[in-house]
């Protein structure tokens, strides 16, 4: 056992409080800072947009490929974050007469999510400035956050996750040298991360403690709720693989034939589902957390559901 399982869970929450003060920023004094982005340069670094998958593409049409997976990136953040912040919010009710240390961390959680959403509009109108007309992303978060509020809470929090662990993973694709990959957008990863890395830790946190009250039933229950979410989560990349995949085939400037657009929206849909479920799926700390909770045979059943999304 390391020294992060010793400490009681209020000490975690007033260490998350400590981390999210420290690390605390702002959208314009830190990411922005006066800059716009250029066309010259990719928003997603390869690892993430799975430049490799493009493989009918040339290196200037992998770049723009980048950039509407970056505005993309942009939208499902902005999206996730929604109803993100609604549970949050939910949750803190546990805490109103309790731990008022735990309530402050979530508060704080709940701030910096609206915070990200107002970044993550910034930055969809940002890169909009320099991409042609014509990109769509037609999903209402608000529609989605109320159909994810329906499920049970243990699956929302399994979800947020799963979401929050990947940020890490994000940040450190961006990291990798790539003198072509925008500074700016290095720094979105770089600063989401630092406050994403506490919220991860509350998610944890919260969804050990709410599924302490869950029968054996209502765990179960849980799982498919769970495995359902995923699903959901698998149909907005679907359509968005779609219009970001006929999106770039009326942009990219010369003609593509059928056969080539299916490989291109294929190829989209590969990188969104790498980078908004298997890359958090993976994450030693998802796998180590939903084990501890969960049966041999509810935790294949996820794994099974999850195999059919390559
Ligand atoms: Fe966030
Ligand atoms: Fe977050």
């Amino acid at each position: 056992m390391n020294a992060i399982n010793k400490i009681s869970g209020s000490e975690r929450y007033a260490r998350c409080i400590q981390t999210s003060k420290r690390v605390n920023w702002d959208i314009d004094a830190d990411i922005i800072r006066g800059r716009r982005f250029d066309a010259g340069h990719k928003f997603l670094p390869d690892g993430l947009s799975l430049a490799e998958a493009f493989d009918t593409l040339s290196a200037d049409e992998r770049r723009l490929v980048s950039q509407v997976q970056g505005r993309t990136y942009a939208n499902i953040f902005g999206l996730v974050e929604r109803f993100i912040n609604a549970k949050v919010l939910e949750l803190s009710e546990h805490h109103w007469f309790g731990d008022q240390v735990a309530l402050e961390a979530l508060v704080r959680f709940s701030d910096e999510e609206l915070k990200h959403q107002a970044l993550f509009r910034r930055i969809d109108a940002m890169v909009g400035d320099i991409l042609p007309n014509g990109y769509h992303f037609d999903i209402d978060p608000n529609v989605v956050a109320r159909a994810v509020l329906g499920k049970s809470t243990w699956a929302v929090l399994a979800l947020t996750l799963d979401i929050e662990l990947f940020t890490q993973l994000h940040y450190r694709q961006s990291i990798e040298p790539d003198t072509e990959l925008s500074e700016l957008f290095k720094d979105v990863f770089l600063y989401h991360w630092k406050e994403e890395s506490q919220h991860a830790i509350l998610d944890e946190l919260e969804l050990v403690r709410h599924d302490a009250g869950l029968t054996a039933e209502q765990r179960d229950q849980a799982v498919d709720d769970f495995i359902e979410l995923v699903t959901a989560v698998d149909g907005i990349l679907q359509a968005q693989a779609r219009a970001d995949a006929s999106y770039f085939v009326a942009k990219c400037g010369r003609a593509v034939d059928k056969t080539e657009a299916r490989s291109i929206e294929a190829a989209f849909l590969k990188a969104y589902r790498w980078q908004y479920i298997h890359s958090g799926a993976q994450h030693p700390q998802f796998g180590k957390v939903l084990s501890s909770l969960i049966t041999e045979n509810q935790g294949q059943r996820i794994q099974s559901a999850l195999s059919t999304l390559q």
